[in-house]
């Protein structure tokens, strides 16, 4: 069966997770730069891989590649191309360029010319405001590789994301943080911090084995050349797939607003009765003896304002070595040292840009009872609002 060139763009560090996604799903990836991830897939695997990938940002197919070093040569290679595979009636293309080291770097008037090709050759002329069907273009030493954006929105954009808080996390790096730590899905999860909800429900997708994408649309299906058949029996395979869960989503934040947007994020998810959210200061943690992983996004004190932050973390590692003594502990945070302020043993396992800031995701497996680290137990209380 014929392959498609693809690529599956992820933010720079997530690769490993992005690609061993890739390959659970049964593609041939492989990383090959900063957030690039090659992939040879059929139409079948792009559907599935849009569905499924709870860490890419989008996936591009290939569709030319050539030298070009003037706009008759780039005019001439860029009608060849079969652009009504893609850019059916009402949608508008647009090029987003990027160039380097080559003849042609002017990104508009290359993005200009190749729009001008696309719409005349469907004899119409489409509304600015029409839904828009994006192509990735990259001029690197004059060679020319455009691409089609199957996705559309970018993928962390979920669907049932639409209320966020202050410093809300992606949902892609919600997912990297619970893939690093090598969860798998069946022990309890809390998230003491859950601002939006974000984590905890990209936890409870994850346990019920449902798709992060089964609320969104996606690009591919507004192409001519889309097959409902296949889409459709990937969507059926995933309805078949999902699994019961029996244990506690737990998500709670000391702001009643936050808990208010977890429940409706919860909803539109499909996840509210797994997903518990409630009001809570992170020192009046509720207690469990048993194993679970706490996954979390504490305030950074970059992008939430909020003095001197430390006090928080200490009261936050305290309650957790009291009352949930055995559970592995995951974080995303801007400072580490910060972070080591919570357990001196979290150990990094990536740096990624945010939001424009540096993050870091920390992790420390679960201990076992005799394992107790010599620290004071005792959580006191969380002074007034700190973020
Ligand atoms: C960085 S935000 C979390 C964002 C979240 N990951 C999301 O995607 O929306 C940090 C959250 O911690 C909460 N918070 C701050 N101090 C707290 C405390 N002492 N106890 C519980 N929650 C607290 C804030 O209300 C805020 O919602």
């Amino acid at each position: 069966m014929a392959r498609l060139e693809a690529a599956a763009i992820c933010t720079p560090g997530l690769e490993p997770v992005c690609e061993a996604e890739l390959i659970a799903l049964g593609i041939k990836a492989r990383t090959v730069g900063a957030g690039v991830i090659e992939c040879k897939l059929t139409t079948r695997e792009l559907y599935a891989a849009n569905l499924w990938s709870r860490t890419a940002s989008r996936m591009l197919v290939r569709v030319a590649r050539f030298r070009a070093t003037d706009f008759n040569f780039l005019e001439t290679r860029a009608e060849e191309i079969p652009w009504e595979n893609w850019v059916g009636p009402g949608i508008r293309p647009e090029f987003r360029v990027t160039a380097r080291k080559s003849k042609l770097i002017h990104t508009e008037a290359i993005a200009e010319r190749l729009e001008k090709i696309v719409s005349p050759g469907h004899g119409r002329e489409v509304a600015r405001d029409a839904p828009v069907q994006p192509f990735v273009v990259r001029v690197d030493h004059d060679l020319f590789s455009i691409s089609v954006d199957a996705s559309g929105d970018s993928l962390h954009q979920r669907g049932w994301r639409t209320e966020t808080g202050v410093a809300p996390l992606r949902p892609t790096m919600a997912a990297a943080l619970l893939l690093s730590t090598g969860w798998k899905a069946d022990t309890p999860l809390l998230d003491p911090f859950c601002g939006s909800g974000t984590i905890a429900i990209e936890a409870a997708l994850m346990a019920r084995n449902l798709p992060p994408g089964g609320e969104r649309d996606f690009a591919f299906t507004s192409w001519p050349d889309f097959e409902p058949g296949t889409w459709g029996s990937v969507k059926g395979v995933a309805a078949n797939e999902a699994r019961e869960v029996d244990f506690a989503i737990e998500a709670s934040d000391r702001d009643s607003g936050a808990v208010e947007m977890t429940k409706a994020n919860a909803e539109r998810a499909g996840v509210a009765d797994l997903v518990t959210a409630s009001e809570q200061v992170v020192s009046h943690l509720s207690g469990d003896p048993g194993v679970g992983l706490v996954a979390t996004n504490p305030p950074y004190g970059k992008r939430v304002a909020g003095g001197d932050l430390r006090p928080l973390y200490r009261r936050f590692g305290a309650a957790l070595r009291e009352r949930r003594p055995q559970w592995q502990l995951a974080m995303v945070v801007a400072d580490p040292k910060l972070a080591k302020e919570a357990d001196g043993a979290l150990r990094p396992v990536g740096r990624y840009g945010h939001g424009g800031l540096k993050v870091q995701m920390l992790t420390r497996q679960g201990r076992a009872p005799a394992d107790r680290p010599e620290q004071p137990t005792t959580a006191p209380d969380d002074p007034p609002a700190t973020s």
